[in-house]
C-alpha cells in the first residue's frame, strides 16, 4: 500500500502529511519543488518532484501508487491561472489515478460549490466532482469550508502588530475547521467501505462572522483591533477592474470569492452523521476558541521571553 499526497506542502497537505506518518502509512508527495518540500522528507515521506500542470510526471509519479489525496490547488501567488491547476491539471491527476487502478482518490473541494457557477474556482470544483463521478474510480470527496489556520494572517497577526485588520462587514458567517481535524477524515475515508463514491461536507462546530472573530480575538490577545470596513461592492469593483488585465486574472478569480461571501448563506454543516460514519467523536473537533487561544498564548509566552531577554542584554550588570 503505497499513498501518494499531491498538495503536500499546503497548509492541508502537510497536517495529512504528518497524520498518515504517524498512522505509520508509506507516504510519497508529488512536489515541485524538493528544497522547499525538504521537511516532508524529514518527516519520513518519499518525494517525488512533478507539476499537476505537467502529465507525465504525474504518471510516473502513480508508479507504485495504490491510494491518492489530493490536497492541491493554485496558489494565490502563482502566475498560473485557476484553470490550468484546478481543472486541466485535475483531470490529468484523476486520469492518471485510473489509468493505474488506484484503490482509493480523495479529493477536496469546496462547500456549496455547485451554487456559485459564476465564482471560477467553484465552478471548477463543482465540474471535477462531476468528473470524477463519470470515473470508475473509488473517490470520496470532502468539501470543507474554510481552515482555522488562514485566520491567523487575517486576524490574529494583525491584532498582535496594531495593524489594521480589513474586514467585509456581515457577510456569510463560516464554520471554520483545523485543517488537523480535516486531515483525520482525509485518511480515515482511505478505507472507509460507506465512504466508497460518496461526498461529505465537512465544517467545524459553529459559523462566526468577522466581527465576532475579531471580538474573540481581541478577549484572548488582550488588545484592541483597529478595523477597518471593505465594502463588499467595492471588492466587486476591484474584481470587474482587475479581470479586464491578463496579470490580474489569478486575483480578480480569486476575488471572485466576494460572491460566496455576500450572498449570506452560511457556510456550516451538521457534522453529527458524518462523525458516526468516519468513527470520529464530535467533541475531538478543535473549536475556534481552543485554538485561537492556543496560538495567543504560544506567541505571547514568546513575546514575554523575548522582551526579557532584551531586558537582560540591555541591562549593564
Ligand atoms: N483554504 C481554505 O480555506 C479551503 C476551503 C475549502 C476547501 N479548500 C481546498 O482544500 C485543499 C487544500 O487547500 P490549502 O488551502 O491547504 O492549499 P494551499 O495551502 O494553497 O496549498 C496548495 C498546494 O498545492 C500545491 N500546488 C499548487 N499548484 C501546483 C501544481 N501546479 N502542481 C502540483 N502542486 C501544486 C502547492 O505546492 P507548492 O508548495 O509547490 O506551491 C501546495 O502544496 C484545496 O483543494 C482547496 O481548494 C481550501
Amino acid at each position: 500500500m503505497s499513498l501518494l499526497i499531491v498538495g503536500a506542502t499546503g497548509t492541508l497537505g502537510r497536517q495529512i502529511t504528518r497524520h498518515a506518518l504517524d498512522r505509520e502509512l508509506k507516504v510519497k508527495c508529488l512536489v515541485r519543488n524538493s528544497q522547499k518540500a525538504g521537511f516532508l522528507k524529514e518527516w519520513g515521506a518519499d518525494l517525488i518532484v512533478g507539476n499537476l500542470t505537467k502529465p507525465d510526471t504525474i504518471e510516473k509519479a502513480m508508479e507504485g501508487v495504490t491510494q491518492v489525496i489530493d490536497a492541491a490547488t493554485t496558489r494565490a501567488t502563482d502566475a498560473l491561472r485557476i484553470k490550468e491547476v484546478d481543472w486541466t491539471g485535475k483531470v490529468s491527476l484523476i486520469q492518471a489515478a485510473e489509468k493505474a487502478n488506484v484503490e482509493k482518490f480523495v479529493f477536496f473541494s469546496i462547500l456549496n460549490a455547485e451554487k456559485y457557477p459564476n465564482v471560477p474556482l467553484m465552478d471548477i470544483k463543482h465540474c471535477t466532482e462531476k468528473f470524477l463521478a463519470q470515473t470508475k474510480l473509488n473517490y470520496t470527496i470532502l468539501r470543507p469550508c474554510g481552515f482555522m489556520q488562514g485566520l491567523i494572517g487575517q486576524y490574529a497577526i494583525p491584532i498582535l502588530e496594531n495593524q489594521t485588520v480589513w474586514i467585509t462587514g456581515e457577510t456569510s458567517p463560516i464554520a471554520y475547521m483545523n485543517t488537523q481535524d480535516i486531515a483525520k477524515f482525509a485518511i480515515a475515508a482511505l478505507a472507509l467501505e460507506p465512504a466508497k463514491r460518496q461526498t461529505y461536507a465537512i465544517a467545524g462546530p459553529k459559523t462566526w462572522s468577522p466581527s465576532e472573530i475579531v471580538r474573540l480575538c481581541e478577549r484572548l490577545s488582550g488588545r484592541t483591533a483597529r478595523t477597518a470596513n471593505m465594502p463588499i461592492g467595492l471588492l466587486r469593483f476591484v474584481r470587474n477592474v482587475t479581470s479586464a488585465f491578463e496579470w490580474g486574472w489569478s486575483i480578480s478569480e480569486r476575488m471572485a470569492f466576494s460572491e460566496v461571501l455576500a450572498s449570506g448563506i452560511p457556510l456550516a454543516a451538521d457534522m453529527d452523521e458524518t462523525c458516526q460514519i468516519f468513527g470520529i467523536d464530535t467533541a475531538e473537533l478543535t473549536t475556534l476558541e481552543s485554538y485561537l487561544q492556543e496560538y495567543f498564548a504560544r506567541i505571547l509566552r514568546k513575546l514575554k521571553e523575548l522582551d526579557y531577554k532584551e531586558t537582560k542584554v540591555k541591562a549593564p550588570f
